[in-house]
């Protein structure tokens, strides 16, 4: 498989493949690309946004599993199927991921762009519960207190990246209330 012109289907084929047999991850995913959908008139490349909400998690597949840190796990994958720098940067930076990737002693070599585009994927993913659904930030960061327990490495990565999950939906929540800025 290559990248294609149609990057969204491409991204969306790609993500099935890996994901489809781990049934919440694949729901998650599915919801995630719904709510970048909904992002689209607030990023200067809509299809990348909404390509990169598909593959964001892609790192959880078995196969891909290398350093233990989806998100750079799944980057690399990408980056080895000549996918863009930007694309592996907003997969490998998403929702934080460098919180984690440091309490895992993990590098991350592609920067984290910092941009509308970047908080709209945190904001859709901060937004979809592990099933798929809407839900606010605060609810997705506590349900994922629950799920991990207290002690567990991404529980206490989300904790300590809270404020900045949080910012960034706001201000993506602040461009969709008013498109007008971007
Ligand atoms: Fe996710």
């Amino acid at each position: 498989m290559s990248v294609t012109a149609d990057l969204c289907k491409w991204a969306a084929d790609l993500a099935r493949e890996q994901l489809e047999e781990l049934p919440r991850r694949w729901k998650h995913t599915q919801g995630v690309a719904r709510q970048a959908e909904h992002a689209r008139g607030v990023v200067d490349d809509p299809d990348l946004l909404v390509a990169a909400a598909w593959l964001h998690d892609i790192g959880y597949a078995p196969d891909l599993v290398q350093t233990g840190v989806h998100a750079v796990d799944g980057a690399q994958f990408l980056a080895g199927l000549g996918v863009s720098d930007r694309l592996c940067g907003l997969v490998a930076n998403h929702s934080c991921a460098c919180v984690e990737a440091r309490h895992q002693g993990v590098m991350i070599r592609w920067p984290d762009e910092r941009t509308a585009l970047r908080d709209a994927l945190w904001w859709a993913d901060m937004t979809t519960t592990p099933n798929g659904a809407v839900v606010d930030v605060q609810r997705r960061i506590n349900e994922v207190f629950e799920r991990y327990g207290p002690n567990h490495v991404v529980t206490r990565s989300v904790a300590e990246a809270s404020d900045a999950l949080i910012a960034a939906a706001n201000r993506t929540e602040r461009l969709l209330a008013d498109p007008i800025q971007v």
